[in-house]
C-alpha cells in the first residue's frame, strides 16, 4: 500500500499540486506565527474578525466552568445541552427562519441535508462549482444529479425542461461561492421556483454576517430573506467559532433529527463552541459597525487591485479570487508572498477547476490601513512578475 500511495504522491507533487500542513499560532485578528515569522493573514475566513473578539473569548471561558470541555454523546442520546436551543432559536430568527438545527459542521449539514431529503427518483440540480461537501453529499443521495453550468440561470432553465420526473426536484447553490467570491443568481431560481414547482437548498457559509442590510446573509441582501426551502451555513467563519445549522419548517427539521446520519451519530459540539457562537451572533445582531468596518476595507482593497489592473472576475465580497493559471504559477507567486510576510494559500485542483489554480485572499474586519496597503503593493509587485497585469 505504501509503494502505491508513494508513488501516487508522487505525481501529485510533479503537477504542482503537493499540499501540506502549515502550523501556526494567531498573533492578532490579522497576523499570524509561522515556524518563528510574523505574517499578516491573507486567508482567514473569520471575516468580521470575530474569533478573538474579548466577548466571544469570554462566553468560551464562561461555560466551560458549568458545561465541562465536552458534551461526550450525539445530539440523540445526551449531547443536546439547553445551549443548543438558545442558538437554534437565536439563528433562525435572525435569518428569518421558523426552525433551526445544529450540525457539528458545515460539511456533515450538507451531507445530512443532501442524503437525506432529496430521495430515489427526485432530481438534484447543482451549479458546477458548488462546494466539495455539496458534491460528496450528492454522492451520498439516491436522487439523480443534473449539473447547470456556474451561476448560468439559463442554462439551469434549460435542463429543468429537459429533465421531468416523477419524483421531487431540488436545485442546490451556494449563495456567495467560497473560491470565487460570486454571487448566486438567487433572485432568478426563486423566480423559477414558482414556475417549476422545485424546492430550494442555499449554502450561506460565505454570506452570513456579510451580506444584507443586518448581515443575515444574501438572501437579506437580494430581498429574499427566509425563502429558500432549507437553508445552511456555518458558525466557523464570519461567526468566528465552529458548527453548522440548517434552518427550515418545522417538518423538515424534525425529519433531520429523525434520518440524517451526520446528525445522528456524531457527538454534539463542545460548550464553549456554542457560546461563543451564541455571543458572536449577539454582537453582530446589535452592532452594524462589524460588518461596516469590514466592508470599508473589503472596499479599500478591491480598490487597490482594480486600480492595479487586476481582474476580480465577479467577485462581490470579501473573497478575492486571484487567478493564476498553472498549479506551479500558482505556488510560485504564493511563494513570493510568503516570503514578503503575507500568508495565503495556492488553491489548486480539485478545489478549484484544472488551469484555474488562484491565490484566494480575503479580506477582514481587523486590517489595519497600512497592512490593506502593504498587502496591494506586495499583490502587484508579484502579479506583475508573474505577468498577471
Ligand atoms: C460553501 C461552504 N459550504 C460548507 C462548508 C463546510 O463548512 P465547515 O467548515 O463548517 O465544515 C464550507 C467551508 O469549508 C464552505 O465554504
Amino acid at each position: 500500500m505504501k509503494d502505491k500511495l508513494a508513488s501516487m504522491l508522487k505525481e501529485i507533487r510533479g503537477q504542482g499540486n503537493y499540499r501540506t500542513v502549515r502550523y501556526l499560532r494567531p498573533v492578532s485578528a490579522s497576523t499570524l506565527r509561522h515556524r518563528g515569522k510574523e505574517y499578516l493573514n491573507l486567508c482567514s475566513n473569520s471575516y468580521l474578525s470575530l474569533h478573538l473578539h474579548p466577548e466571544v473569548i469570554e462566553a468560551a471561558k464562561s461555560v466551560v466552568d458549568d458545561y465541562g470541555a465536552g458534551t461526550c454523546s450525539s445530539r440523540s442520546v445526551s449531547g443536546s445541552i439547553d445551549l443548543y436551543e438558545r442558538l437554534e432559536d437565536a439563528i433562525a430568527r435572525y435569518k428569518g427562519y421558523k426552525r433551526g438545527l445544529i450540525f457539528p459542521t458545515g460539511y456533515m449539514a450538507n451531507i445530512g441535508i443532501v442524503s437525506t431529503i432529496p430521495g430515489k427518483g427526485d432530481i438534484i440540480f447543482s451549479d458546477e462549482l458548488n462546494h466539495s461537501s455539496l458534491i460528496d453529499a450528492m454522492r451520498l443521495s439516491y436522487a439523480r444529479k443534473v449539473i447547470y453550468r456556474h451561476r448560468d440561470a439559463a442554462d439551469l432553465e434549460r435542463k429543468l425542461k429537459r429533465h421531468t420526473g416523477r419524483g421531487r426536484s431540488f436545485v442546490i447553490t451556494e449563495s456567495v461561492f467560497s473560491m470565487d467570491g460570486d454571487m448566486a443568481p438567487l433572485k432568478d431560481i426563486m423566480e423559477m421556483r414558482s414556475r417549476y414547482g422545485f424546492h430550494v437548498i442555499v449554502d450561506d457559509a460565505h454570506g452570513t454576517g456579510v451580506f444584507g442590510k443586518k448581515g443575515s446573509g444574501v438572501e437579506e441582501h437580494l430581498g429574499l430573506k427566509g425563502r429558500a426551502d432549507i437553508h445552511m451555513a456555518t458558525f466557523g467563519k464570519a461567526m468566528g467559532s465552529f458548527g453548522a445549522f440548517v434552518l427550515s419548517d418545522p417538518v423538515v427539521i424534525d425529519y433531520l433529527i429523525n434520518r440524517a446520519r451526520t446528525f445522528m451519530y456524531t457527538t454534539a459540539l463542545p460548550p464553549a463552541a456554542l457560546a461563543a457562537a451564541y455571543a458572536a451572533l449577539g454582537l453582530v445582531e446589535r452592532d452594524l459597525s462589524f460588518k461596516e468596518d469590514l466592508w470599508t476595507n473589503i472596499d479599500h482593497v478591491r480598490t487597490g487591485l482594480l486600480d492595479a489592473g487586476f481582474d476580480l472576475k465577479d467577485s462581490v465580497g470579501p473573497i478575492i479570487p486571484i487567478v493564476v493559471g498553472k498549479d506551479s504559477d500558482a505556488v510560485k507567486m504564493q511563494k513570493m508572498l510568503m516570503a514578503k510576510g503575507f500568508f495565503l494559500q495556492a488553491i489548486r485542483p480539485p478545489t478549484v477547476p484544472s488551469g484555474t489554480s488562484r491565490l484566494r485572499l480575503t479580506v477582514v474586519r481587523g486590517f489595519s490601513r497600512q497592512q490593506m496597503d502593504d498587502a496591494i503593493e506586495a499583490i502587484t509587485a508579484a502579479g506583475k512578475k508573474m505577468g498577471l497585469i
